[in-house]
């Protein structure tokens, strides 16, 4: 009986369109959980949308529906807001933000950097390979358009299989990682200089055009920079969050804070800043040489009040893992530097379901 009542419930469910679009909100997967039983009934929907005017008119929507249907007497439709943002910039969020894009993508997370070789694909892909590791389903995406460096940290070569069926991009798999790298589709001999408008086709071709499937989390190695290309791509992407890289430096942190500046711009939450490159441990006699100084990336986090996430210390083994497309959280998971990016894998994580726990929009 309670099934069937339950059963009911998603029947109703599907009946709820996205505003404007003729899908229905279960397809889009906005559906987290239904408890239904003795006609009370509870859902949980959780969109990782800017378009919050969208996600109040889908809550009012279910909560009507439901309380139409037969046998229900309590209703109880619970909403939650992946991306917070200022009610003005909802207006013109809600205008560049597709849901549909990515919809089995749970959390978006950017990895960026003020300016580039200070080892931002190096962080993406070892978090995403740590991330698999503690059992999430991951995806990386390099979207570095000025170098993408993931095929060769990955040892990957060749062109992506593409699913005749569905016409879409096959992404790679490797450690346990789906990765799709704009340097499986440009010609590496061809230096492209991008417009704006191009960055974006391509960008919103490599999330929409590729079968990503049910990710708990998708990595984007941004390019390095706050140029308009990063900032029109995370008005675009419904992002969980930014993580910034930046070494020891005070020049390297003057742009870590510009690219903090640029989240905060366009309201997207700043999960934290991972040091990297933080200190040198000598094989031979064990002591530690701040190369870069030390302790930069945790007073620019405290400065900002924003979550320092880790630090990552400077190993010649981090190259040479790089070059050989094995990222040294694979070949030696058990080391230090595994237990480093572990951490800072960890820090992220609960950085997320913090972020996550403080929607703006909870029970309208
Ligand atoms: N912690 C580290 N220790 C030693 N070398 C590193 C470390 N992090 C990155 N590197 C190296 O620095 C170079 C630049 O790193 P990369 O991740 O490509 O930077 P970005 O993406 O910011 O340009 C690469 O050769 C990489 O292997
Ligand atoms: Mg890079």
């Amino acid at each position: 009986m309670s099934s069937e009542f339950k059963e009911q419930i998603w029947a109703v469910l599907r009946t709820v369109k996205f505003p404007g679009m003729s899908r229905d909100v279960v397809s889009f997967g906005f559906v987290k959980s239904v408890e239904a039983s003795g006609g009370s009934v509870t859902v949980d929907l959780h969109m990782a949308t800017a378009n919050q005017a969208a996600a109040r008119q889908i809550q009012e929507d279910v909560d009507r529906a439901l309380r139409a249907a037969d046998g229900v007497e309590e209703v109880v439709v619970n909403m939650k807001v992946a991306v917070p943002v200022k009610p003005e910039q909802a207006q013109q969020q809600a205008v560049m933000q597709d849901p549909n894009l990515i919809p089995g993508v749970e959390n978006v997370i950017a990895v960026a950097s003020g300016k580039g070789g200070v080892g931002k694909s190096t962080v993406a892909a070892s978090l995403a390979v740590r991330l698999a590791q503690l059992g999430h389903t991951v995806g990386l995406l390099d979207a570095d358009i000025y170098g993408p460096s993931v095929p060769i940290m990955f040892g990957i070569q060749g062109k992506p299989r593409i699913d005749g069926e569905r016409n879409r991009i096959l992404p790679f798999e490797k450690y346990g990682v789906k990765v799709m790298s704009l340097g499986f589709i440009l010609d590496t001999d061809t230096p492209v200089i991008w417009r704006g408008p191009m960055v974006m086709k391509a960008i919103e071709q490599m999330l929409a055009d590729v079968v990503w499937g049910e990710l708990d989390f998708l990595i984007v190695d941004l390019p390095p920079g706050t140029g308009d290309a990063q900032l029109t791509l995370t008005q675009r992407v419904p992002l969980s969050g930014a993580v910034v890289v930046t070494t020891p430096q005070d020049v390297a942190l003057i742009d870590a804070r510009k690219g903090l500046a640029m989240f905060t711009k366009v309201d997207v939450p700043v999960i934290g800043i991972i040091e990297n490159m933080s200190g040198f441990a000598c094989p031979h006699c064990g002591e530690t040489t701040n190369i870069f100084k030390h302790g930069g990336g945790h007073r620019t986090a405290d400065l900002l009040k924003t979550p320092f996430l880790g630090a990552i210390p400077l190993d010649p083994k981090i190259v040479e893992g790089g070059d050989n497309g094995v990222p040294i959280v694979v070949s030696e998971p058990e080391g230090s530097h595994a237990d480093a990016f572990r951490k800072v894998a960890e820090a992220v994580l609960r950085q997320v379901a913090k972020n996550a726990e403080q929607p703006k929009l909870s029970i309208v």
